[in-house]
Order: C-alpha cells, then sequence, then structure tokens
C-alpha cells in the first residue's frame, strides 16, 4: 500500500474516489463546499432530499462525478459536530475505506475535516494508514473453494495539509502504517490453529524479523538450554506435552551510529501455543478458543516488527516463553512443587495457572539485560475479563509513574487499558504451607493475585504486566484475534524514543 499526503485542492484530484464528510448538522466544509461547486451542486441536493444524514457509520458512494477530477464521490458520516473527535474521525475513516474495498477502486484520497481538538497533520496520517491497512485484515482461513478476491486498493493519499504540515502527515503515514501492518502480523499468528503454530513455529516467526531486519538477533533456546537455565516452572507447564518447547529471545538494537547503549526495554510474551488446563483439565465448551492463549507472544514478536520497521531509536528485547499446557502421565500434578529459575518454590495448586509459571522464569531471565523497563503481555486470567470485559486491557504494575504511562499510551492509541491496583495484601493470597508460594491465590481478585504472583519475580525491576485475556481476541460470530495490544504497546515505544515530541496533546 501506498500512502501519501496532498496539498492540492481535492477537487481536482485523479483520484479513483474522493472521500468527503458530511456532519448530522448537513453542513459542508470548506473543502466539501468547493467541491460541491465544482460538481454542480450535487452534495447539498443529496442532503437537502435527505438521502444522507451524515450519521457515523454511514456512507453513500456517489458512482458518477460530473465536473471535478476524481472518478466517484463517497460521502462518509462524521456525526454531531459539537461530538467530533479523533474516534469519530478513525470510526469515519473504517467506514469509508470498508465501503470502497467492495468496489474495484484503487487509489482513494480522504478529505475530510479534522477535529480541531485532537488532531494535526500527524495524528490524521497515523489514523489513516492504521485504519486502512487494518480494514484490509482478511484472516487466512483454511477454507476449501474459491478465496473472495483481495481488495484492489493499492493508495491512499490525505488532504489537503498545508505544506508545513505535510512532512509531519507522512511521518504519520509511515507510522501508522507500520501500527497496522503489526496488528496484521499478531493477527496472522494469534488465528492460525495450534496444530500450525506451535513453539517451533513462534520460533520460526522471530526468526523471519531478524531476516527482514539486520538490527534484529534471534536466539532460540531449546529444552536443553531451558533446563541448563533452571527454569523449572517453564519446564513443569511443557512436562506433559510432546511438542518441544522454546524459549526465544529476540533483541532489537538500535543504530543511532555512536551512541552508548542504553538499558533496554524487555517485552516478555505468553506463548502457551494450546492450554487444555493439564490435569485441571477446563471444560470443553470455548476451549479451541485457547489456541489464543499465545496471544502476548504474538504481540510482543508483532511490536518489535513495528519497531525495527521504524528503527526508533531505543533497545528492545522480547522474551518468550512458549509451550502448551496438556495433560497427560508425565504433566505436573495439583501440589507438585517445582523450582524457579530464581531459587523460588512453588506449590503448583492448579496446572490451570499456567501462564504465570512460564512467565515467572522468564521474567527473572530479563534481569541479564539490567532493562530500564520490563512489560509482560499476557492472556493470563479469566478473572481480567470478569472485571474488565473486551473493553480494557488490565494493567498492573510495581511502578505506578509506568503504569500511567502505559494506560495514557493505550488512551492515545485508542486500545484502551485500565490499571488495577497492585497492593501487597493480594500477595499473601498466595500463602503455601510447602514451598515459597502458591501459583493460584483463590477465586477473589483472580486478576491481581495472579499479578501478586509475578510481582514476586520483578522486585527491584520498574515492571508492568499486561492482562489481555479480554482483549486480545473476540469469540463468538467474530472470532478471531484483535491484534490488540499492538497500538498500545506501539505508541508506548514510540513516545519513549522520540521523548513525547511526535505531535501535539497525544
Ligand atoms: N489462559 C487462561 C486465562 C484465560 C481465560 C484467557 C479465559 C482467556 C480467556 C489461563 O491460563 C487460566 O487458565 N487461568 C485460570 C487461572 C485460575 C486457575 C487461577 C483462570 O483464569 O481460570
Ligand atoms: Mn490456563
Ligand atoms: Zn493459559
Amino acid at each position: 500500500m501506498k500512502f501519501d499526503a496532498f496539498t492540492a485542492d481535492p477537487s481536482s484530484l485523479k483520484t479513483d474516489a474522493l472521500v468527503v464528510g458530511v456532519h448530522e448538522d448537513g453542513d459542508l466544509s470548506a473543502v466539501s463546499r468547493k467541491l460541491d461547486s465544482a460538481a454542480g451542486g450535487v452534495l447539498k441536493r443529496l442532503i437537502g432530499r435527505g438521502d444522507f444524514a451524515g450519521r457515523l457509520g454511514d456512507s453513500l458512494l456517489l458512482p458518477e462525478t460530473a465536473g471535478v477530477g476524481p472518478k466517484r464521490l463517497l460521502l462518509v458520516g462524521l456525526g454531531n459536530r459539537a461530538q467530533y473527535g479523533r474516534k469519530a474521525l478513525r470510526r469515519a475513516i473504517g467506514t469509508a475505506v470498508t465501503a470502497l474495498t467492495r468496489t474495484r477502486v484503487k487509489s482513494i484520497a480522504l478529505a475530510l475535516d479534522l477535529p480541531d481538538r485532537d488532531v494535526d497533520g500527524y495524528v490524521y496520517g497515523r489514523l489513516a494508514a492504521e485504519v486502512t491497512v487494518v480494514a484490509l485484515y482478511r484472516v487466512n482461513d483454511l477454507k476449501s473453494g474459491r478465496k473472495p478476491k483481495p481488495p484492489a486498493l493499492e493508495s491512499v493519499t490525505i488532504g489537503p495539509v498545508s505544506t508545513a504540515e505535510a512532512g509531519a502527515a507522512r511521518r504519520g503515514l509511515e507510522d501508522g502504517a507500520a501500527i497496522g501492518a503489526g496488528v496484521h502480523a499478531m493477527r496472522d499468528l494469534a488465528n492460525l490453529p495450534a496444530n500450525v503454530c506451535t513453539p517451533s513455529y513462534l520460533a520460526r516467526a522471530a526468526r523471519d524479523l531478524a531476516r527482514r531486519h539486520r538490527s534484529v538477533r534471534v536466539q532460540v533456546l531449546d529444552e536443553a538450554a531451558i533446563r541448563r537455565l533452571g527454569m523449572g516452572c517453564f519446564l513443569a507447564v511443557t512436562r506433559g506435552s510432546e511438542e518441544p518447547p522454546r524459549f526465544i529471545v529476540a533483541e532489537y538494537r538500535s543504530r543511532r551510529a555512536g551512541a552508548r547503549r542504553s538499558p533496554p526495554v524487555v517485552l516478555v510474551g505468553k506463548g502457551i501455543t494450546f492450554d487444555t488446563g493439564g490435569i485441571s483439565l477446563k471444560d470443553p465448551p470455548g476451549m479451541d478458543e485457547m489456541k489464543f492463549d499465545m496471544s502476548g507472544a504474538a504481540a510482543v514478536i508483532a511490536t518489535l516488527g513495528v519497531v525495527a520497521e521504524l528503527e526508533l531509536p531505543l533497545d528492545v528485547v522480547v522474551l518468550v516463553p512458549a509451550c502448551e499446557n496438556m495433560p497427560s502421565g508425565r504433566a505436573i500434578k495439583p501440589g507438585d512443587i517445582v523450582t524457579s529459575a530464581s531459587g523460588l518454590t512453588v506449590e503448583i495448586l492448579n496446572t490451570d495457572a499456567e501462564g504465570r509459571l512460564v512467565l515467572c522464569d522468564a521474567l527473572h531471565y530479563a534481569r541479564r539485560y539490567k532493562p530500564d523497563t520490563v512489560v509482560d503481555v499476557a492472556t493470563l486470567t479469566g478473572a481480567c475479563v470478569v472485571a474488565l470485559g473486551a473493553h480494557h486491557t488490565g494493567v498492573m504494575s510495581n511502578t505506578d509513574e509506568l503504569a500511567t504511562e502505559l494506560v495514557s499510551a493505550g488512551r492515545n492509541a485508542d486500545d484502551r487499558a485500565w490499571q488495577l491496583p497492585l497492593t501487597d495484601e493480594y500477595g499473601e493470597q498466595l500463602k503455601s504451607n510447602f514451598a515459597d508460594m502458591a501459583n493460584v491465590g483463590g477465586r477473589d481478585g483472580g486478576a491481581i493475585t495472579a499479578a501478586a504472583f509475578l510481582a514476586k519475580f520483578t522486585a527491584g525491576l520498574k515492571w508492568a504486566h499486561l492482562d489481555i485475556a479480554g482483549t486480545a481476541y473476540l469469540g463468538g460470530a467474530q472470532k478471531g484475534s484483535t491484534g490488540r495490544p499492538v497500538p498500545l504497546l506501539s505508541e508506548f515505544l514510540i513516545r519513549r524514543a522520540r521523548s513525547g515530541a511526535s505531535s501535539k496533546s497525544r
């Protein structure tokens, strides 16, 4: 996909389709007024007749236009003028692109009025590219029969922007396209069935990144190497499975010439390629969705792709403990006690609380980087889905400023997250009579006791935990990966790299 910004009068543009916005009040913006008079007043007539009400989510294609450069016009609703902001703009762009992908249009130009509160040229570009790329996502299904034709869209231009703002708009387009590609990459990985997306497959996905970007180095550790690292908790989870585990280490080093290395941000992703629950077996209904239990891994690998694509000037390390959680004659049993890489012992009361077991050893491994910040990403608890539903990712941290930074990155990326309190009492629920701790803390506050378990391995680190059990994928008729929290993580790292200088009010 090619993206660009235009500064010219849109009515003269040579494009397959020009997208113009209409508010519910029917008043045309300066851009649409000009276009309207060039096209003989067709917009005013349509609105006057009540054929287009400008509601958010509405669009109307005018397949023939006389007097203007564009071959087609697409009216798109911008909704109530008083409520017009970044979110409405995002929705309008999505509506326009979705409507146009049903045609054979190859090039589109967006000429939407911008809400002046929270959108500048950079944000416009970023939204346009991200939304376009995401709207074009098609799942790699394994259905036999004829595949539907892929959308014909090849190029998107946005404007009209002032010459002064064109540079920022193009930077926004670049960032947005990279984030959109990251969302695709995560969805592709997470949507695969567990008989394809195995731990070794995840390792290959990481290696592919290294092949595409010289700034990325990947190291994949097998079971023997995992044992040498003393990762007893990780090994306990993989024991019941015939599928070999992998510990994936991917390092992105920015190529700032001559700069001294600074402590990296380490991202840790839960890579359970299938979670049956183990001996504490899950109920059959919906168990297929546990193929998504590697969404954290998919998210951090995809985010590293965004970082490398944008050549962000900060160092990022991705760690993925990947294995299956299966019941078998060799599987761990409730009551088994294992020793983590940190030396702390864990009584495994419920083998279905396996995510924290693979993560605690990976979090311990993160220490060797003397990291600036560690963020783990995991479909960790059903309790987080109960607490926040599918709308907010749960954020828990031992450092409030870091939690705030992540929540605010999520807000700006329209990939929202909400902080839950991680105070000491929750850790006390993990007391065991036989080991340093149990792996479960009872039903109450389950999302937080899971984080409290991880917190025991991150003392002295600046660490946050993202529970994406509710946000990483949808169930039911819309079953599939959402690509979240790639936008949140990308925004977090972009802001870190550019110290918040990327644009206004973000
Ligand atoms: N992968 C699940 C969490 C999960 C549940 C993700 C629902 C997405 C949707 C995790 O490994 C798990 O099974 N957690 C248990 C923990 C419990 C045993 C303390 C849970 O949430 O039930
Ligand atoms: Mn589980
Ligand atoms: Zn799990």
